[in-house]
């Protein structure tokens, strides 16, 4: 595996894979690495001739200075792991690099996300979603992929990037990737490192409370299943439920009616202390 800094050297690199006639599979990461990257990336190795993993802290996307500051790094772990997979190159450029005179110098460019964009995440993290389409944009550009590989843990996430690639009109797959989780349920994050010993012993509250829910919502109305899930996080005393909406896959706006999408997530976010934590759970799929 070799490590790539610097942009020009992507270039070169992803150049010569093309003119092998490669298939190139690029895993985007912000590090910090762990099963659930992993699946990721083993499934990229599965797929293409050539994976390219990036660890890159993007600033653009987090709207809270804190979270940058205390977001994990682990460079040199990452490193090895992504070499054990059988990574063929790592990207892990500088923000000087990405955004060269500093990310406030770019080009203003207001990316087209639908709607999609606007709800739960987009509500909460105000401009979220144009740090992360800014970024992606950029890894596609540099890297040419014909697949990127994203996780179904950040489920918004993914239906925005496809809105990206139609808007931008770049030419790759994007496939989507099942939640991989702790064996006690809670799914795996960088940000789990963050969470004090009683925290983490009740972050899987927030997995068993979703699969609790999707029993009971068999007999019970949407607005029920979701207050009963608020409710139960709720009364835990280290969580407070940020938002949790139960949504059409597709579009990502709330429905009302079971009945009114064959595709119906319920997605969730909850402050553990002051850690941010995210899950998703399928209700119904016949899409
Ligand atoms: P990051 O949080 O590092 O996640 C990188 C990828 O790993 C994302 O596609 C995410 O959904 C996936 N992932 C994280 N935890 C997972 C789990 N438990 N199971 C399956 N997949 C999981 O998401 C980002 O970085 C950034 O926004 C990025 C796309 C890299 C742009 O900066």
């Amino acid at each position: 595996m070799i490590i790539i800094r610097k942009v020009a050297e992507l270039l070169d690199f992803v150049g010569h894979q093309k003119e092998t006639g490669h298939s190139i599979g690029l895993v985007p990461t912000m590090g910090a690495l762990h099963a659930g990257h992993l699946s990721l990336v083993e499934r990229a190795v599965k797929e293409n001739d050539c994976v390219v993993a990036s660890v890159f802290v993007n600033p653009t996307q987090f709207n809270n200075p804190t979270d940058l500051a205390t977001y994990p790094r682990k460079e040199e772990d990452d490193f090895k792991l992504l070499a054990e997979a059988g990574v063929s190159a790592v990207f892990a450029p500088s923000v000087e690099e990405i955004y060269p005179g500093g990310p406030e110098a770019q080009p203003r460019h207001e990316f087209e996300l639908g709607e999609a964009a606007e709800v739960m995440e987009g509500k909460f993290r105000p401009g979220h979603f144009q740090g992360v389409a800014q970024v992606v944009s950029i890894l596609f550009r540099l890297c040419s992929p014909t697949r990127a590989y994203f996780g179904e843990k950040d489920f918004q996430q993914i239906a925005v990037i496809r809105n990206m690639v139609k808007s931008e009109g770049i030419d790759v797959d994007i496939v989507a990737c099942p939640i991989k989780r702790a064996d006690d349920g809670l799914a795996l994050s960088s940000r789990n490192a963050l969470l004090t010993g009683r925290q983490r012993k009740v972050a899987p509250e927030i997995h068993k409370t979703l699969a609790y829910s999707v029993d009971y919502a068999k007999d019970h109305s949407i607005r029920a299943t979701h207050d009963t899930v608020v409710e139960r996080i709720d009364a835990i005393p280290e969580m407070k439920v940020e938002y949790f909406e139960i949504v059409d896959a597709r579009t990502l706006l709330p429905v009302e009616e079971w009945d009114e999408s064959p595709w119906i997530v319920g997605c969730i976010t909850v402050y553990c202390g002051s850690v941010r934590l995210i899950d998703n759970i399928t209700y119904k799929n016949t899409f």
